[in-house]
Formats: structure tokens, C-alpha cells, sequence
């Protein structure tokens, strides 16, 4: 008589599989980072991240169209500044000719329906390479604030849906939102990266911005003193918990794979959809380790995109996404 429960019945051909799947990723999970680039006529390769280049505001509309039609439906940008255009206030940023500024519209003008979400940090502006305004040896906070509340109005006028603020200040999302609100912006979005922690993972994502933190005496080498320490859990939740008080809409845990653990019990917290940024180091280990032929990208791909969805992604920001999403067919 003995087993009358076999679980393996459930799992003995691809059609149960898929019948009794509880995880399905699908071309509308996923959010599009995009690296955007003076000039014109350029798709730089970034040498850290194959196969994932800085775009030029022409090649820019090309690729929104094409991902429009492999049905993804939302991009997050950043923009990669000239170092002549670096300073320690962000004043780049707030340029309404700048290049962000201009992505926007070019993104809504190739593809009106495109959702469209800005980063909302100093660092590819600053001289510093920090996400805050630095002086003697501190980075400031309430200056910063101010800016960030400054440079999120001015995504809004060129036509951002969300702002995405990056950055980690304390209180950036009530001064950002009121900010918003005052001009008039009140449909304008928040996608808070609420959980970001200061992460190793980061490291190709600043080769392709250039934007690492300086080695200078006078400014800190790393961005421990704002983004969060990896070994805490608490500190998440009352971090999410204060930027959905403030008035965030998305929030964000990031980076994915090693943090699944934190996006399950945020998401069991909270009640807002959870957002999950695969960073580049991720992207770049798989892509490497694939090129060496010791993984084979596409299943490690899906499993890991898989696995940010079942420990609670209601979005994927994944570099993945267009590979991912042509896979599937
Ligand atoms: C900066 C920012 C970073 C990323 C997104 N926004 C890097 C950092 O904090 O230094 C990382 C994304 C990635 O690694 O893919 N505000």
C-alpha cells in the first residue's frame, strides 16, 4: 500500500510541470535599466557587463522601440556624464537640456506608452563619484534632500512617470514627494530603493557610468555611510517601512540574489508592490562564468530570475531582461 502519496507524480512530464507550476515569469515582471550616453551614433559595449552597451539618445529610441515590441513595457534610466559637467552639487543634474532630461523625452516621443523611470542620485553628476553632496569628509544629508527633490521635479517637467530615487538619505522621500507635489506633479510615481545596500555587486555598473567614488584623502572611499550595512535585516524592514510613510509607491530591495531573503520578509511586511534589482555584478558573474562554458546562461538565467519572482519581485530590474524575455519566446 505504502506510499499513497508520490510527489513525483506531479512532476513526470513538462505538461503537469507547467500545469502545477506556482512561478511564472513574464515579459510584464521586468524593468529595463538602460545606460544613456552623449552624442550620437554610440553603442559603447560595457566591457564589464558583455553584451549590454551606453547608448546614444538615437540609439536610444531604437532600443525602446524594439523592446516595446518583445512586449517590456518599462525602463529605468541613467545617464553617463562628461567629467567637465561633474561638480559637487549636482548642478548637471538639474540642467532642463541636460541629458537625462532629454532621454525622457526622447523615450516618450519614440514610444508614448513606455513607463518611464528616472535614477534620482548625484553620483554620475558628482566630481566625488557619491550620491550626495561630500564635505569634510561627510556626505550631507539635508543638502542633498533638497537636490534630489530639485532633480525629481525637473524628470517630471521633461516627462518621467516615476522618479527612482537611489541615493539613501535619510528622509529623501517625504522632501522629494512634497516637492512633487508643490509643482503641481501629483501623478508623478515614487520607486524607492528602500534596502540598498552597500554592495560589491555594484562594480560594473560603475565602469559603465564611470562613477566609482573617488580615491582621494578627503572623501570616503566607499558608501558605507549611507547604503546599508549586508549584515542586517531589521534595519530593512523600518528602512521600507519609513520610505512607504513618506510616501514611496514601489519599494526596492537590492541587489537580488544574495538579499532574497529580505525581499521575502518585506514582502510579507508591506503591503506596496516590491521591486528587485538584479545588479550588474550579478549580471556580469553569470555572463562570465557562461563565456568560460562552466554554466550554461540561459538555465541560470531563468533560474535566478525564477527565484527573484517566488521570494516575493511584484518587479524585476534585471539587465536579463530582453535575453530572458526572447527566450521565452
Ligand atoms: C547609484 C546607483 C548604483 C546602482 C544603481 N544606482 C550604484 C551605486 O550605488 O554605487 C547599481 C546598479 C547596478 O549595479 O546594476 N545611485
Amino acid at each position: 500500500m505504502y506510499p499513497l502519496i508520490r510527489n513525483r507524480r506531479l512532476r513526470q512530464n513538462e505538461a503537469i510541470r507547467h500545469l502545477v507550476r506556482e512561478t511564472i515569469v513574464t515579459p510584464s515582471d521586468f524593468l529595463v535599466p538602460l545606460f544613456v550616453v552623449g552624442g550620437k551614433g554610440v553603442k559603447e559595449e560595457i566591457a564589464s557587463m558583455p553584451n549590454y552597451f551606453r547608448l546614444s539618445l538615437d540609439h536610444l529610441e531604437q532600443e525602446v522601440k524594439e523592446l516595446w515590441d518583445l512586449g517590456l513595457c518599462a525602463v529605468l534610466l541613467f545617464v553617463k556624464v562628461d567629467d567637465n559637467l561633474k561638480d559637487n552639487k549636482g548642478t548637471e543634474a538639474l540642467n532642463d537640456q541636460g541629458l537625462m532630461q532629454r532621454a525622457i523625452k526622447t523615450v516618450k516621443n519614440a514610444c508614448p506608452d513606455m513607463l518611464v523611470m528616472t535614477d534620482v542620485a548625484l553620483d554620475p553628476f558628482s566630481s566625488y563619484g557619491h550620491d550626495g553632496i561630500v564635505a569634510d569628509g561627510q556626505i550631507l544629508n539635508d543638502e542633498t534632500t533638497e537636490v534630489l527633490a530639485e532633480m525629481s521635479v525637473s524628470h517630471a517637467q521633461a516627462g518621467a512617470d516615476f522618479v527612482a530615487p537611489s541615493d539613501m538619505m535619510d528622509g529623501r522621500i517625504v522632501t522629494i514627494r512634497e516637492a512633487l507635489e508643490d509643482e503641481g506633479f501629483s501623478n508623478t510615481g515614487i520607486m524607492s530603493y528602500s534596502a540598498k545596500y552597500a554592495s560589491a555587486f555594484y562594480g560594473p555598473f560603475r565602469d559603465a557610468l564611470d562613477s566609482a567614488p573617488v580615491d582621494i584623502k578627503s572623501v570616503p572611499k566607499d558608501k558605507k555611510t549611507y547604503q546599508m550595512d549586508s549584515a542586517n535585516r531589521f534595519e530593512a524592514i523600518r528602512e521600507t517601512q519609513m520610505d512607504i510613510d513618506e510616501g514611496a509607491d514601489i519599494v526596492m530591495v537590492k541587489p537580488g540574489l544574495c538579499y532574497l531573503d529580505i525581499v521575502r520578509e518585506i514582502r510579507n511586511e508591506v503591503d506596496v508592490p516590491v521591486a528587485v534589482y538584479q545588479v550588474s555584478g550579478e549580471y556580469a558573474m553569470v555572463k562570465a562564468a557562461a563565456e568560460k562554458g562552466w554554466l550554461d546562461h540561459d538555465s541560470v538565467m531563468m533560474e535566478q530570475l525564477i527565484a527573484i519572482k517566488r521570494a516575493g519581485a511584484t518587479i524585476i530590474a534585471s539587465y536579463f531582461a530582453k535575453d530572458a524575455v526572447k527566450l521565452m519566446g
